[in-house]
């Protein structure tokens, strides 16, 4: 029998990253034992805030050269109270993300059964959508300045530019087009900021157009930004695939998250499908230096990761296990303290894991 072999570049980061990372390795561990198609093993870099604090950077010079053979990139969380927030995203999420050109950021939204969650609506349950965030561009760009010449104590100006290709706009729009062609309802929806936004997002705005020519089968909308925040909230059962700029999506993917009950259960995708480069695998949730070193951090949204990564790597079959995992174990009211239970991040594991288990 032809088993699959991965090689993982496992970066746990800071915080929360490291308890939860642990959660999702075993549940592949078990996966892998129990379903006899594949073998993995993981290679751990010990990048994030802690390194930076003896290093004086995020990761190795040469780390992008280090993990760009790997198959996938398994990624906890990074983010330390004592080093700005600009310099950890910069070094290490965004150098991975931009670095190897994973140009799409894919957030599903779940409502998990047995998971209060903060929407009210009648059919929640039966409620889930997909965000597709620009990944590698927009206003994520990092190009402009401070400190410009001729200006005196109390007149700083700082410029903040943001980039869209045309490239960059249609590679997204296109996949999010892809992804909604496997859904039962065929739906993408584009949302910008094109009426204050006139030359990025108008041309974002023309190339929807454009593309959607191409997919007469999938009906689409066009919102702005900020009446798609409300949306969210009051006619959510309307989304099915929303396709956004970095910023936007990385907003309304927090929202989407919250509705549904906690960040802590939001897992996502950064990936590139060119074949050029490893894609990456992490919860949307931060280090949550809050709760860190407890125990409690909810494991979900980096166990999540793990099957999206598990179906990008071609096993569908072992991803959706995990997935049913995770709704029987909410369902019987496994749940840490950020979803309203009691139990801990060891104990949500073993119940997916048990669950796992028994369908083998
Ligand atoms: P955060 O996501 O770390 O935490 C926000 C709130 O959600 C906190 O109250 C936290 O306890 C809770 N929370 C998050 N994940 C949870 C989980 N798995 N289980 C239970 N509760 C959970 O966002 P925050 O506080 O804005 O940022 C903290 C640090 O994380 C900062 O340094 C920030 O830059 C960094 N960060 C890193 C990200 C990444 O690595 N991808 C993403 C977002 C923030
Ligand atoms: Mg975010």
């Amino acid at each position: 029998e032809n088993k699959q072999h991965f090689k993982l570049a496992v970066i746990p980061g800071d915080g929360i990253g490291e308890e939860v990372i642990q959660e999702g390795l075993r549940v592949v561990d078990h996966l892998s034992k129990t379903s006899n198609k594949f073998t993995f093993e993981s290679d751990y870099f010990p990048w994030g805030c802690e390194y930076y604090l003896e290093h004086g950077k995020m990761m190795d010079e040469d780390g992008l050269e280090r993990i760009k053979n790997h198959d996938a990139i398994y990624f906890g969380a990074v983010g330390y109270p004592t080093v700005p927030d600009h310099i950890s995203l910069w070094g290490l999420r965004l150098a991975i993300c931009q670095g190897f050109d994973q140009w799409a950021n894919i957030r599903p939204v779940e409502f998990l059964p047995g998971v209060e969650g903060k929407l009210n609506h009648p059919h929640k349950e039966k409620l889930n959508w997909v965000l597709v965030r620009e990944n590698t561009e927009g206003e994520y760009s990092g190009i402009g300045g401070r400190n410009f010449a001729g200006r005196g104590p109390g007149k700083e100006v700082a410029v903040q530019s943001s980039v869209f290709t045309e490239e960059g706009c249609e590679r997204v729009i296109r996949h999010a087009f892809d992804l909604a062609m496997k859904r039962d309802r065929k739906k993408v929806t584009s949302v910008t900021k094109s009426n204050a936004q006139q030359y990025g997002m108008v041309l974002w705005d023309e190339v929807f157009k454009r593309v959607s020519r191409d997919y007469p089968e999938v009906e689409t909308d066009q919102w702005l930004v900020d009446a798609m925040a409300a949306r969210f909230v009051l006619h959510p059962e309307e989304l099915e695939v929303v396709v956004a700029s970095n910023l936007h999506a990385d907003i309304l993917s927090d929202l989407g998250s919250a509705l549904a009950g906690s960040l802590g259960i939001a897992p996502s995708a950064n990936i590139h499908l060119d074949g050029r480069f490893p894609s990456m695998f992490e919860s949307v949730h931060g280090s949550a230096p809050d709760i860190a070193g407890q125990g409690i951090a909810n494991p979900i949204g980096t166990i999540g990761s793990a099957a999206l990564m598990l179906e990008h790597l071609g096993l569908k079959q072992e991803a959706d296990l995990i997935n049913e995992a995770i709704r029987a174990t909410t369902k019987d009211g496994i749940l840490t303290a950020d979803i309203g239970g009691t139990s801990s991040t060891r104990e949500v594991t073993d119940a997916i894991i048990s669950h796992i288990s028994s369908k083998y």
